[in-house]
Formats: structure tokens, sequence, C-alpha cells
């Protein structure tokens, strides 16, 4: 077995949940050409074909609404051991969000189908991305899967990625 796999069995067993902001549930036919042609569902199927290979769980779940996203996050601290999130367009806007994932201090890694930072300015900031493990964007569906595989490996790996190494050092706004 490979160092790896080892370090990915640590996970095994263990709950991930994946949560879809505004819009995703468009997918498909929501701009394909910034998005791809996939359809949520497909990108869920993909998920979970992942996680039974890594042999994890994944809990999947859309919303438009900012307040039910932070409902689903507070309720992660119970039930799922790493987040992997899109939050579309609550990327640039939600402190709600922001203060959600800090609140729980579940590892949270940040994913976009497209290049947040080649498109317009408004989308160059996230809220999201400072307290988050990590990000990942550009990817189209691979964004998800990576993501997926990061969790897993940041569960594993539990102790490297402690809260308190990625805490922000101040209250600092985002640039
Ligand atoms: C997105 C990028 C966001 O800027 C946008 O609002 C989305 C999708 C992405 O996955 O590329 O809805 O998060």
């Amino acid at each position: 077995m490979s160092a790896r796999s080892i370090e990915e069995g640590r996970a095994r067993g263990k709950t991930v949940l994946v949560l879809h902001g505004p819009n995703l549930n468009l997918l498909g036919s929501r701009e394909p050409d910034v998005y791809g042609s996939l359809t949520l569902a497909e990108i869920d199927d993909r998920l979970r074909a992942l996680a039974d290979e890594l042999g994890v769980a994944v809990e999947i779940v859309q919303s438009n609404a900012e307040g039910e996203l932070v409902d689903r996050i507070q309720r992660a601290a119970g039930s799922a051991s790493a987040i992997v999130i899109n939050p579309a367009a609550y990327t640039h806007t939600s402190i709600a969000i922001r203060d959600a994932v800090i609140a729980v201090g579940l590892p949270v890694v940040e994913v976009h189908l497209s290049n947040i930072y080649a498109r317009e300015e408004f989308r160059h900031r996230s809220l999201i991305g400072d307290v988050a493990v990590g990000q990942i964007a550009g990817f189209g569906v691979d964004s998800y899967l990576l993501g997926l595989r990061a969790a897993v490996h940041v569960i594993a790996d539990a102790r490297r990625h402690s809260l308190k190494t990625r805490r922000p050092q101040k209250a600092r706004r985002p640039a």
C-alpha cells in the first residue's frame, strides 16, 4: 500500500459535506462556455463515485439561500469531518458564510468551476479563501474532485491542518 493510500485510509468512513451555492442547480444550461456542460446531478454522481473509491461518505446539498448554507455549515459540526464548498456568488459577498466557517472550525476546501481570478474584478475577492484550508479554481468538474481529494487528505492529516495554523492572524479585512 502506498504512503498516500495509507494516509487516505485514515479518513475511511468519515463524512465530507459538499455544498453547492446559488445558481449551481442550473449547471448544464447556465453559461456552458464558462461552467461546462455537465449538470449538477452529473457532478454529484462523479463526487459519489470518487467518495466510494476513497472510502468516505459524502452528503451533498445545493441551496440558493445564504441562510440555508449557513445552517448546513453549522450542522456539519456534528456530522462531517470536512466541507467542500462552492459558495458561488456568495464567495464574493457573504460574511455570514465566512463567519460560519470560522465558527464550526471544520476544515473547508473552497472550489470553483471557473478561474475566478481570470474573470471580472468583483470575482477576484473571496471572503472564504483565507479561512479555508485552500482553494481550487478553474478546473471545471475536476475542481470538485480535487477538492474532495484535498478534503480527504486534510481529514487524514488533521493535526497538520489544524485551525490554529490557518486562522487569519488579525481580524483584517480581505483585500
Ligand atoms: C463560481 C464562480 C462565482 O463567481 C459565480 O458567482 C458562480 C460560480 C464557479 O464555480 O466558478 O456562481 O463559484
